[in-house]
């Protein structure tokens, strides 16, 4: 099995070294547990270390904040950008509801994602949130449309994080109960204050720790401590 090492401190070893090579892992959790954060290391880390290219889509922010973002933890991207092993796109999503296609304007979107991972050769790929494009489809046609798109990178040889946000409760894993049946993984991170947490609930072809561990969020990113564990009774 090959991996997909994240370089995120702690992580990899509970992942017995990595995320399996080609895998779509959805990140979810409550808002300000840092899933942007922690998919963002996830590309940098693949692109600084690793020389990996990768791709941070953001859907809900401006692609500037996102970079001032990795500016705050002094993640150099200008260099990486240069490089072509790193880039950040702000999938648009400037429609309104009523608007007959829009489905058709997401598979759009998607496939122009798509086109940039070929174009960079890039094997990490982020997509921070499905969140938003899910509220602008039926939700039939969400599960279909995310598995088609997800399956599409597989393809092309790109190990996916995909966000999700979710209500912050212990057994919430998506906004809209399905991206977790998609996904081939599972990460959920909770916040409660002052405490940080992640579990990996569910990770196809391989095994993981079962165990709740803390984290923090500090200058350098997301640090894990994967000798410690969280009691479940610490998340409401
Ligand atoms: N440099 C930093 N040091 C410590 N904590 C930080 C730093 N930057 C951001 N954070 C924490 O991360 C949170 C945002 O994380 P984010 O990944 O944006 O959450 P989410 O995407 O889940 O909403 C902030 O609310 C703050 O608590
Ligand atoms: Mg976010």
């Amino acid at each position: 099995m090959e991996r997909v090492k994240t370089g995120i401190s702690g992580l990899d070893q509970l992942l017995q070294g990595g995320f399996p090579s080609d895998s779509n892992v959805l990140v979810s959790g409550g808002n300000g547990t840092g899933k942007t954060i922690f998919s963002m290391q996830y590309v940098y880390n693949g692109a600084a270390q690793f020389k990996e290219p990768g791709i941070f889509v953001t859907v809900e922010s401006n692609a500037k904040s996102i970079a001032w973002d990795m500016q705050s933890f002094n993640w150099g991207i200008h260099e990486l950008q240069e490089k072509k092993l790193f880039n950040i796109f702000r999938m648009s999503l400037g429609f309104a509801k009523s608007d007959r296609y829009v489905s058709d304007k997401i598979s759009e979107q998607l496939r122009l994602i798509e086109s940039k991972v070929k174009e960079m050769n890039a094997t990490r790929l982020v997509i921070d949130s499905t969140t938003a494009f899910a509220t602008w489809m039926e939700s039939f046609e969400f599960r279909p449309r995310l598995f088609e798109f997800l399956d599409g990178l597989k393809d092309l040889g790109c190990t996916t994080l995909f966000t999700s946000e979710t209500s912050g409760g212990k057994t919430d894993f998506s906004a809209f109960g399905v991206e977790e049946f998609v996904a081939d993984g599972v990460i959920a991170l909770y916040f409660v204050p002052p405490n940080r947490s992640i579990f990996v609930r569910k990770m196809r072809g391989t095994g993981h720790s079962t165990s709740l561990h803390p984290f923090e969020i500090t200058n350098a990113g997301i640090l894990i401590k994967p000798k410690e564990q969280v009691m479940w009774e610490a998340i409401k």
